[in-house]
């Protein structure tokens, strides 16, 4: 069977990145004898630029053709810094997520023996620190109606929703990670101050006695926040709300020692889309500098996740492992001694799978 892999590199360092990620994919597929057929698509502000829309039908329908999406990255600053913009890039990966149903985010952290020192925490804090953050992907503020401005333009709102459903499905999924790995879970809320919250406590208590192995807890974001930089080892899995997740898995990715090793999946309905949780860093675009390996990671979760591949995901894991061990590295983590390039990183990684 031939694989259709949707790709969709979208803005800034993203064509970099996932050109990177192609490579490593080539590699693990002629290695294993398996058959990947890639499709590009517009996404982001690149898209806007050419045809107007930031997720176009044609790249809705591509992705909903295919059996897994490769992802770069989206946002440009031109939009950042015009608040009256009114078609913005990250409508165009919000729609995408909508669409495609993909209501959980799976955000691993972990840290890398060869990167430890560059972790702004203690060695002894993060060394060992491995969890897994599952944010709810499709609700929550960032979809919540009403959300506007008033007439006179002067008072401004967003609504946070979410419905009895969409939180048990994911604490659900969070409960079946957690039975997985250590088996303790976190449900991360602002239960004191937010009725979204109390109700997913609610439903959180509701549906843990169905799962009598998995160790709870209950925790406040701004306590949450504290823990992940103090204790972050505490954590096996961690399920919150769709904002709490952003922010809480940029403060995370700070632990590997660098934002540009961290892969996300997330999957729900129909096709799963997997990228690098990091934005796409329009300084360093079209420089051959930026660090492939989030996106490469997210390839290998592409493997276990979308196609039960697991040598596959591992063979890439290692080889990122060995990249680190090697020094050969992009300048994010090069700590002052030889950077290397975007392509030289995927290069070498494309390689030590072939020789594996
Ligand atoms: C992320 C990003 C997006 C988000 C932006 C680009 C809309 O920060 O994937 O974490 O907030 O979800
Ligand atoms: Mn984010």
């Amino acid at each position: 069977m031939t694989y259709k892999i949707a790709v969709l590199a979208g803005d800034g360092i993203g064509p970099e990145i996932v050109e990177q990620a192609k490579k490593v994919c080539n590699a693990i597929t002629k290695k294993f004898g398996h058959k990947f057929e890639y499709t590009e698509a517009l996404v982001g502000a690149t898209a806007i630029d050419q045809v107007g829309d930031p997720y176009p039908a044609e790249t809705h329908e591509l992705c909903m053709n295919s059996d897994a999406v490769l992802f770069g990255a989206i946002g440009h600053p031109k939009f950042d810094n015009d608040p009256s913009a009114k078609v913005r890039p990250e409508q165009g990966l919000l729609k995408m997520r909508k669409t495609l149903g993909l209501y959980a985010n799976l955000r691993p952290v972990n840290t890398f023996k060869s990167l430890i020192h560059k972790s702004p925490l203690k060695t002894e804090l993060v060394d060992g620190a491995d969890f897994m953050c599952i944010r709810e992907l499709t609700g929550g503020i960032y979809f919540g109606r009403p959300q506007g401005r008033s007439e006179d333009g002067q008072t401004a709102y967003d609504s946070c929703v979410y419905t009895a459903e969409e939180i048990e499905r994911i604490i659900r999924l969070g409960f079946e990670y957690a039975g997985k790995r250590r088996k303790k879970l976190t449900i991360v809320d602002k239960a004191n101050v937010l009725a979204t919250s109390r109700l997913w406590r609610e439903i959180g208590q509701k549906v843990a006695p169905d799962y009598p192995d998995i160790e709870v807890e209950y925790m406040f974001v701004d306590n949450a926040a504290m823990q992940i930089i103090t204790w972050p080892k505490r954590f096996d899995v961690m399920v919150t709300e769709n904002m709490f997740g952003d922010i809480l898995t940029d403060e995370a990715s700070v632990i590997s020692g660098s934002m540009g090793m961290l892969p996300s999946a997330s999957i729900g309905v129909h096709t799963s889309v997997f990228e690098p949780i990091h934005g796409s860093y329009p300084q360093a675009a079209g420089k051959n500098i930026a660090n492939p390996c989030a996106t490469v990671l997210s390839a290998a979760m592409m493997f276990e996740y979308a196609f039960g591949m697991m040598k596959e995901g591992a063979l890439i894991r290692e080889a990122v492992d060995q990249s680190l061990e090697a020094g050969v590295v992009t300048e994010d983590i090069a700590d002052g001694k030889k950077a290397y390039s975007t392509s030289e990183v995927g290069d070498w990684l494309a390689e030590y799978i072939e020789k594996a």
